[in-house]
């Protein structure tokens, strides 16, 4: 039986028009997906919307619409989006499902039932964009968010508190003995000093100030608190307390044969590192096997907003760069788990370095060489006969080693790294080697058969390793080189391209005119 892989991006808010920030997030899950399934396993990626709160319910009015008819219309743009930047998720939950409200419904009665969730009354900082309360030392003098900057108010309100207080000890004792649970450590640390050593407090988890939202069974003037509620959708969407809940049973598990991994940015990992862990223990359910909290994507440095006029969109991206180049750029350039930048100019230069010069030229390259050599048939492998070849074939080898440890702990953008310097092999390769001379010479036609099947070999190998981010130039590289079985598990196997048939093709990256596309990245910049 295959090992299983359960994938999550956070739920996204039905507040706005998403970001190459929210993309980000959603592309590294499908990569981490499609990469799972290259290497066997049996993966299944949820991702969906949190549409419940404060915030959508004003914005729903401010448009004459009903919350319901507002998170409608923008959760059929958010799926839409996934659409274009070719998301393979299995599952899209909606926090406004039937299905997701009743068990959150099951869940807070379970809490209050077993007296983790207790009623009591609640005066705080409360910050209404980030539907979060605050301490007075958190929002200091100036009484502004920690999270977002913006000003806080002081609110009131009868509330049920989750005791998170009396599971501080088994969380602290849990980090301890999972290695790897938080990821980057630091991030893991930051919980520990910030929040935890100092002594957890315990949750507001409801509200009265709003109705859009689940309310308490037991006491309905009460929504339940936008993040039990959001955090749940984890267990809910796999059928956790309902009739179906086969996909529950075989994909929530945390053992050597069951990965759960949930990917989030570094602003709300305090809510998936703590709380979650928390609540899970408290229904006594494994906890999941990784959480990793990625950087943000700066745009010069500073985050996106639209009062900063910085805020870029997928979708003009793609339509003047392709579907691929946003994919390369995200899982490939953001150095994955700190922060990245975007700049037109890295955004350029990188798909104009990586993509049009190392790895477009060279699958061109070889393939009018075997075309002009070959008659467009790739020749046999005769053996090594020079350093060059050896060395490159070993090469070979040793990146998909070192990509697979890479990629098996996470370091994505590094994992993708080594495919590209292996691509910058393969280009010297050619330079040292000098096919053209050894075309000139009868006796040497086998020496330079070798060289067009190692070619055609790495060009192969980097396609399969980079498949899980160019998922459309991928299939137009093994269709031009006749390349039928693209199975991991035989990517470096002769007999997958011996004899193959290649087709020349137009270039899979033209080349950017850096001056222009600068100055069209800017103005959509502004
Ligand atoms: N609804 C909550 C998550 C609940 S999960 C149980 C939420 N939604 S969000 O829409 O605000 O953000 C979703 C994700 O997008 C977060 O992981 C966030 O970090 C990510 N990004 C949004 N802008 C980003 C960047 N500029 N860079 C990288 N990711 C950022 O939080």
């Amino acid at each position: 039986m295959a090992k299983t892989f359960y994938i999550t991006t956070p739920i996204y808010y039905t507040s706005g028009r998403l970001t190459i920030g929210h993309s980000y997030t959603t592309i590294i899950c499908d990569v981490i997906k499609k990469y799972k399934e290259n290497r066997g396993y049996d993966c299944f990626f949820l991702t969906g919307s949190d549409e419940h709160g404060q915030k959508v319910q004003e914005e729903a009015k401010k448009k004459g619409l009903t919350p319901k008819q507002y998170t409608d219309e923008l959760v059929v743009k958010c799926k839409e989006l996934w659409k274009l930047l070719k998301i393979d998720y299995d599952k899209f939950i909606r926090t406004t499902d039937d299905y997701h409200e009743s068990t959150v419904q099951k869940i807070f009665s379970e809490y209050i039932k077993q007296e983790d969730v207790y009623k009591s009354s609640y005066e705080g900082w409360y910050c209404t964009p980030c539907e979060s309360f605050w301490t007075e030392t958190q929002v200091g003098e100036e009484h502004l968010c920690p999270d977002c900057n913006r000003p806080v108010h002081k609110e009131t309100e009868e509330s049920y508190f989750f005791k998170m207080s009396k599971y501080s000890d088994f969380l602290l004792k849990y980090y301890e003995e999972h290695n790897g649970f938080i990821e980057p450590i630091s991030r893991q640390n930051e919980m520990v000093s910030n929040f935890i050593k100092p002594g957890l407090e315990d949750l507001c988890v409801s509200r009265t100030s709003f109705d859009w939202g689940v309310k308490v069974v037991e006491d309905p003037k009460h929504v339940v608190y936008v993040w039990i509620d959001a955090l749940s959708n984890y267990i809910t969407a796999l059928g956790y307390k309902q009739d179906n809940h086969e996909l529950f049973d075989k994909y929530w598990k945390n053992d050597e044969d069951h990965e759960i991994l949930h990917v989030v940015g570094k602003e709300i990992t305090r809510f998936h590192c703590i709380y979650w862990p928390i609540m899970l223990k408290a229904l006594d359910l494994p906890l999941p096997t990784k959480i990793i909290g990625h950087g943000w994507v700066l745009m010069r440095g500073a985050k996106m907003s639209k009062s900063k006029g910085n805020v870029v969109y997928p979708e003009p991206l793609i339509e003047r760069y392709g579907l691929d180049a946003l994919r390369f750029f995200s899982a490939c350039c953001v150095p994955f788990g700190s922060d990245g930048q975007f700049t037109p100019e890295l955004y350029v230069d990188n798909i104009n370095t990586s993509l049009v010069n190392n790895y477009g030229n060279l699958v061109s390259r070889t393939i009018s060489m075997i075309d002009k050599y070959f008659d467009g048939i790739i020749p046999t492998n005769y053996g090594n006969f020079t350093n060059f070849d050896k060395e490159l074939v070993e090469e070979m080898k040793n990146s998909k080693d070192r990509y697979e440890k890479l990629f098996d702990k996470y370091n994505i953008s590094d994992a993708f790294k080594e495919v590209f310097d292996l691509l910058n092999k393969g280009n010297k390769y050619i330079d040292d080697t000098k096919p053209w001379e050894l075309a000139k010479d009868e006796n040497k036609k086998a020496e330079l058969a070798s060289v067009m099947n190692n070619l055609a070999m790495l060009i192969k190998e980097a396609t399969i390793l980079l498949s899980p981010v160019l998922v459309e130039s991928a299939p137009k590289v093994y269709e031009a080189m006749g390349i039928k079985d693209t199975s991991y598990d035989h990517i470096l196997d002769l007999n997958t391209i011996e004899n193959n048939k290649v087709t020349k093709i137009s270039p899979l990256f033209p080349r950017l005119d850096t001056k222009v596309e600068y100055e069209f990245i800017d103005s959509m910049m502004k």
